[in-house]
């Protein structure tokens, strides 16, 4: 059967041609089949921290405030491993990626999963915590962009949450694995924009989205160098670091790919447009996201009481539409669906027309 699938976050774009090139050439040279650094190569390092200076004008020392990781996913969960440990208390939004709770639970830790309807509501949320519990977090793990909610904060947000962090010596973790997908003339603010942010926080970024190099597995973590020096150790115990011509690769991502990260971003923009033009018209009304490539929907009405799983197995069945269900990202993901637009133009009006079909019919 012909499914649209919409389900996961998997981008469906080609890498820049002048990567994939690079990585073939670098593959040749004997020297970079052997074991590689676990925090990533120095050139690979250092062009991470020119990309900060230039987007965010953040100043990083290449050596104890940046490791390269295998994505954002091994930044998150080692660093959790390495700082969490049995009853430790972690504060993040629900619903959330499921790895901000899961890579906790892993820990042993305990994973508080704060509402969040709206990002001030969250924070209101951590304010109460701190206000109330004796079990004051230890880290707190936000994500802006948010997946799946597809909320996005501005700098004001990061400078209230920081400046709370610094009164209860609580570090934060920020996950910005949608750094580049923003729609509408938004740029999303870097944590580390905030002045005294490097004392408490790291900022775990991904190549995956902003360059289409999901399967590449390449990442990296900056900020506070303790935090950095805890997930080298624990990562130098575990891996060699990634192949040498991946790295290399990744180095003229960073550096001459700014052009195509831009036209990656354009692309999502006009697939939510045609996505939520669609289910407009299919009387499906939906808020169009400012960043992120999801579209996170209410269930309609007459399909809420049966939750999220349930309607997404309809939309399958009845719509050939593959949708993630909200309760897969946390209690409070349910009453919603995530699209992801991993599909194009035309596979999305299709979608779409096959969804208003099925809810006029049904
Ligand atoms: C919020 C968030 N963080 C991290 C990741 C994973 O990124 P990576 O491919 O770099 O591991 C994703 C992927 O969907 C994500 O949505």
């Amino acid at each position: 059967m012909d499914v649209v699938d919409l389900g996961m976050g998997n981008p469906d774009g080609a890498t820049p041609q002048i990567v994939v090139d690079k990585l073939i050439e670098a593959a040749r040279n004997p020297r970079n089949h052997r074991y590689s650094m676990s925090r990533g190569i120095p050139h690979l390092r250092e062009e991470i921290v020119k990309r900060y200076k230039r987007k965010h004008d953040v100043d990083l020392d290449p050596d104890k405030e940046a490791i390269v990781t295998m994505g954002a996913k091994d930044a998150l969960a080692h660093l959790l491993f390495a700082t969490v440990g049995p009853g430790d208390v972690v504060a993040a939004p629900n619903p959330a990626y499921p790895i901000h709770q899961y890579g906790v639970i892993m820990a042993e830790g305990h994973a508080c999963m704060l509402p969040m309807p709206n990002p001030a509501e969250f924070l209101n949320g951590l304010e109460h915590l701190y206000r109330t519990s004796s079990r004051k977090p230890k880290l707190i793990l936000i994500s802006f962009p948010h997946n799946p909610t597809t909320h996005c904060v501005d700098l004001d947000f990061f400078r209230e949450i920081v400046a709370m962090a610094h009164r209860h010596g609580t570090m934060i973790v920020h996950d910005f694995a949608y750094a580049d997908i923003c729609f509408d003339g938004y740029q999303a603010p870097s944590i580390l924009q905030v002045p005294g942010a490097k004392d408490i926080a790291v900022e775990i970024f991904s190549l995956s989205k902003s360059y289409n190099m999901a399967g590449w597995r390449v990442g990296f973590c900056v900020g506070n160098p303790k935090l950095i020096g805890a997930l080298a150790r624990i990562k130098s115990y575990l891996d060699y670091g990634i192949l040498q011509p991946v790295q290399i690769a990744s180095i003229i991502a960073l550096r001459e790919c700014e052009d195509e990260s831009r036209k990656i971003c354009v692309t999502y923009q006009k697939r939510r447009d045609v996505l939520v033009e669609g289910l407009c018209r299919a009387g499906w009304p939906v808020q169009p996201p400012r960043g992120s490539m999801f579209v996170w929907a209410p269930i309609p009405e007459p399909y809420r009481a049966a939750g999220s799983l349930e309607f997404s197995k309809l939309l399958m069945a009845k719509a050939l539409v593959a949708v993630s269900p909200g309760i897969g990202f946390g209690p409070l993901g349910e009453g919603h669906v995530r699209f992801a637009l991993i599909e194009n133009n035309h596979r999305l009006r299709q979608a779409a027309k096959s969804i208003q079909r099925f809810l006029k019919d049904d």
